[in-house]
């Protein structure tokens, strides 16, 4: 037992590199001798799978049928759950986790219209990470990214709603910096073993 781990967050846009860099980190924590534990939202608990087939259609669906205020409240719900179940119980062990993605995505994907400060009151209750390193990239280098890597476009992925995103992100970014929480903005753009370099220095 070393006490309470640290959360460490990744976020960014579809195609910023977070999954790439938060298995750099883990590989790199635990080579380096700090127990470390990579997981993600949506997370691979109940909710989480149910948010990725909604993602990616598998509801037979058409686009648009399910509100954003219904995936605020699944992302929500599943946040808890995944706390609950995987991050605190990581966390009371000393083991640092990181996830790929946390409530700043809720934030940025579903909270940009009326719905703003109802999507923050769903989320009062997720643990404020440690440090945040947001993986800054143009939404249409995101874009080229997911074409070149073939992925299936999911809902939220096309272009106008990716820069709604960035602007969310933005805005997200600057008031959670303001109310004190430690958000380190990387250039996302530059190779992965540049990000990963500049990762390391802003965590350290
Ligand atoms: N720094 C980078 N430069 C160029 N391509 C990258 C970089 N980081 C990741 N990629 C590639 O971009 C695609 C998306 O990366 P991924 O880590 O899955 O992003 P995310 O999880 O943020 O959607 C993958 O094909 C990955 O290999
Ligand atoms: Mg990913």
């Amino acid at each position: 037992m070393s006490g309470t781990g640290r959360l460490i967050v990744l976020e960014g846009l579809d195609g910023a590199g977070t999954t790439t860099q938060t298995k750099r980190l883990v590989a790199y924590l635990v080579a380096h001798g700090t127990p470390a534990h990579a997981t993600r939202e949506p997370s691979d608990g109940p909710i989480g799978r149910l948010i990725r087939e909604m993602l990616t259609g598998g509801h037979g669906l058409p686009q648009g049928a399910i509100a954003q205020s219904t995936f605020g409240l699944l992302f929500a719900a599943d946040r808890l759950d995944h706390a609950q179940r995987e991050v605190e119980p990581a966390l009371a062990e000393g083991i640092a986790v990181v996830s790929d993605r946390w409530y700043h995505s809720s934030l940025a994907y579903q909270g940009t219209g009326a719905d703003r400060d109802w999507i923050v009151q769903l989320n009062a209750r997720a643990r404020r990470p440690d440090v945040t390193v947001f993986l800054e990239v143009r939404p249409e280098v995101a874009a080229a990214r997911r074409v070149a890597a073939g992925r299936v476009q999911e809902l939220f992925e096309d272009l106008r709603m990716q820069e709604e995103v960035a602007e969310g992100y933005r805005a997200t970014n600057a008031e959670l910096a303001a109310l004190g929480e430690r958000i380190e903005t990387i250039d996302g753009e530059l190779s992965p073993d540049e990000v990963f370099a500049a990762i390391l220095g802003a965590i350290s």
